[in-house]
């Protein structure tokens, strides 16, 4: 059995390497194969990688290669996490809104509606040598943005496909580790779209304990006892605990974007660099320790660039289906009346039962009128962006823009989006 990666050279894929290694009881591969265009970014993770899997796994052959076809050819499973114009791209769809005192973020607002209109062709393309070489496959998508993603792979294709995020199970993850309780014993009443959704219960042997956790938030220094000492996800938990205490729901860190709109621009306008350029560096910085610890070191020193629950995600997914268990995730999904009030065919987010035949969204309770009036609007924008990049329609994507609840007006839409299609070059091609 082959396991594929495209956009292998990813920094972070040995994170996600590592989640392969734990369940290889569970899904006995023998082939581990590598693609990514950038050679020397997937010469210096396969280093690693090879590195890590003849430590734990040293039956398993790991291969690489920047021919695409060549690695979905006799695949089970693709994994992809591609960033069509790398992170350079993502720096300039951060910084261009701002010019604008709009907000400048990868996968919200104008940011994500570029990231979008580069991306999803790709995938579409990528889908099609599915199709055509792997139809059995499956395709595991991490690329943002992930709900537009999902929603152009169930509405113009037609293969094996899962699309998604590690905020809910990062949420689940944390909820844990305050009650210190496995994961799996935390169970969520989630509903939304990709970035943009809301933990409504959280229910812990049968009972909801949302009351006891904003008793919590009120009484203790939550944040103190988050793990780790990453700054973003400080600041992230901060903006989510203000929402939280402010409205009795425990909002996705992205909510913070519409919630807290204004103090979210005046810190992005008075940074010394967007997060696109933060990670450049954190980027650079891991693959020379990558190749430093390829050439001498123990394999199991390796720094990680965080994302271990998306790695958790992605393997505990492909193990689900591979193994038929039927477990449940949040992912994306079209809506297909599971969400009450939402259009049946719009893409949500949403716990789901995974198994062989794939994904199965499950009933949520009907979402309040101030969730349900923003998942509709951003659900139109979604559209639109989907339609707008796979029929390349200026005037579409005009409209879409226009349409997301961070844009002011019409004329900075259109600002905006001249100064993407100039910038980008022949990554964002409208007519
Ligand atoms: C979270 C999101 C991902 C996103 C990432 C960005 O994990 O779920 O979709 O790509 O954050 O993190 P970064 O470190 O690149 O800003
Ligand atoms: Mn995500």
């Amino acid at each position: 059995m082959k396991i594929s990666v495209i956009g292998g050279g990813s920094a972070y894929t040995p994170g996600l390497v590592e989640g392969l290694i734990k369940i290889h009881r569970d899904v006995p591969f023998n082939e581990l194969c590598l693609m990514d265009i950038d050679e020397t970014k997937l010469q210096t993770v396969t280093a690693i990688v090879r590195k890590m899997i003849s430590e734990a796994l040293p039956e398993v052959r790991v291969t690489a290669t920047a021919d695409r076809i060549a690695a979905i050819c006799d695949t089970a499973f693709i994994l992809c996490q591609i960033r069509v114009g790398g992170l350079a791209g993502r720096v300039l769809d951060e910084k261009i809104p701002l010019k604008y005192e709009v907000i400048g973020q990868e996968t919200v607002g104008p940011g994500g509606f570029a990231m979008a209109l580069r991306t999803l062709p790709e995938m579409y393309a990528i889908a099609q040598d599915i199709k055509k070489y792997a139809p059995e496959a499956w395709l595991i998508n991490y690329s943002n943005p992930s709900g537009m993603v999902a929603a152009m792979l169930a509405k113009y294709t037609d293969i094996n496909a899962v699309s998604i995020c590690d905020v809910p199970i990062g949420v689940q993850h944390f909820i844990a580790s305050l009650l210190k309780l496995p994961r799996e014993q935390v169970k969520l009443d989630y509903v939304g779209l990709n970035h943009l959704g809301w933990f409504r219960k959280v229910f812990v042997a049968g009972k909801d304990i949302m009351p006891m956790l904003e008793d919590m938030a009120e009484k203790t220094d939550i944040l103190a006892m988050l793990p780790g000492d990453d700054e973003k996800t400080l600041h992230e938990s901060e903006m989510m605990l203000r929402i939280f205490k402010k409205t009795g729901v425990i909002p996705s860190s992205y909510l913070q974007y519409y919630y807290l709109t204004r103090e979210c621009l005046q810190e992005q306008l008075a940074a010394e660099k967007t997060r696109g350029e933060v990670v450049q560096g954190i980027e650079k910085e891991l693959l020379a320790h990558f190749e430093e610890v390829a050439r001498h070191e123990d394999a199991h020193l390796w720094k990680s660039r965080g994302g271990q629950w998306h790695s958790e995600l992605m393997v505990g997914i492909l193990s689900a289906i591979h193994n038929d268990t039927g477990e449940e995730y949040i992912v994306n999904v079209i809506n297909q009346g599971c969400v009450p009030g939402m259009d049946p065919e719009a893409c949500v987010e949403i716990p789901c039962l995974i198994d062989k035949r794939g994904v199965r969204p499950m009933h949520v309770d009907r979402p309040s009128p101030d969730m349900l009036g923003l998942m509709q609007l951003v659900a139109a924008y979604e559209t639109l962006t989907v339609e707008a990049a796979m029929e390349q329609d200026y005037n579409k994507a005009l409209r879409a823009l226009n349409l997301n609840p961070l844009v002011p007006s019409l004329e900075i839409a259109e600002k905006i989006l001249n100064d993407y299609i100039q910038a980008h070059g022949d990554f964002i091609t409208l007519k």
